[in-house]
């Protein structure tokens, strides 16, 4: 019952939340179309974030995955210091449009993000490839693959970005990273939020690793959470870059709740990081 509640309060907030995009949606289907080579058909995507994101069809086919920044969402002018959100710093509408397209510019020829297609001259819409897949997270559910396995590969994906694209993701996670069919590559979606100004490249770095942990967390199975010494020890021999090793969390620590509090996972990260 409880359930049923909460999936129809969901269903609720969703829709009240695609109503205010609607209007924004109308005005940019015309410049999709043109760049889509015709006229497009959009569904509602099933991110829970704040922007608006769709799937754009063309032909009955996939053309692209379309973000609308909600404007109501850290308005343009927000001062940064109320934007500071602990190792992160919230961006505002046209910033969280221009460091996906940023990123992504930099990513999509290695595989590592999606291609970026098309912005909006105000800078507030821009339109990525549409991905064939799914979420790393849902590989996961399916029993593709355990969590520690897709945390391994999701790590190594991010090393990779970060030579590579040479910035931090800052919200890594298995719900956004997106594997295609066979699982063979991986690619890292959703930018919409920045380091700290205060940390270094090197914390920033280190804190993409540790979000990728904290946030399955939650959804680990007993089994799993067990594993912890043995797969963290793993995880830093073998992905975690060797020039992360030893700094501190203390700037990280106000988005590493469920890490820091379990004992287990504490002592494993204090071999190899001040915690
Ligand atoms: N390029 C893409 N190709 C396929 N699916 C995508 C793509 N980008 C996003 N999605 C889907 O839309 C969801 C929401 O997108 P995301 O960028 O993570 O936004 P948010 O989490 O801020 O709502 C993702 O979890 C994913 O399922
Ligand atoms: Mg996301």
């Amino acid at each position: 019952m409880i359930r049923l509640i909460k999936s129809v309060h969901r269903a609720v907030k969703r829709r009240r939340h695609f109503r205010s995009g609607a209007v924004r949606l109308a005005q940019v289907l015309p410049s999709l179309a043109a760049v889509c080579g015709g006229p497009v058909s959009v569904r509602r995507g099933r991110g829970g974030g704040h922007d608006f994101v769709y799937f754009v069809e063309h032909d009955g086919l996939p053309a692209g995955v379309l973000r609308i920044a909600n404007p109501a969402y850290v308005p343009e002018g927000t001062p940064t210091e109320a934007r500071l959100n602990g190792p992160r710093l919230k961006l505002t509408p046209r910033e969280r449009v221009a460091r996906e397209w940023r990123l992504c510019e930099a990513g999509w020829r290695h595989a590592l993000t999606p291609r970026p297609l098309w912005r909006s001259e105000t800078g507030d819409a821009l339109l990525n490839s549409y991905l064939a897949g799914s979420r790393l997270f849902d590989c996961v559910q399916a029993g593709r693959i355990s969590f520690w396995d897709a945390i391994e590969r999701a790590a190594e994906r991010a090393t990779l970005f970060h030579t590579l694209v040479g910035e931090a993701h800052m919200d890594l996670s298995l719900f956004n990273v997106y594997a295609d069919e066979g699982m063979g590559v991986l690619t890292l979606i959703d930018f919409e939020l920045s380091p700290n100004p205060a940390l270094s490249a090197e914390e920033a770095r280190l804190f993409d690793y540790l979000n990728l942990v904290e946030m399955a967390y939650k959804e680990m199975p007993v089994a799993e959470r067990r594993a912890a010494p043995e797969r963290l020890e793993r995880l830093f021999a073998a992905r975690v870059p060797r020039e992360l090793h030893g700094l501190s969390v203390a700037r990280l620590a106000p988005k590493l709740p469920r890490l820091l509090s379990d004992t287990a996972f504490r002592a494993a990260l204090a071999r190899h990081l001040t915690v």
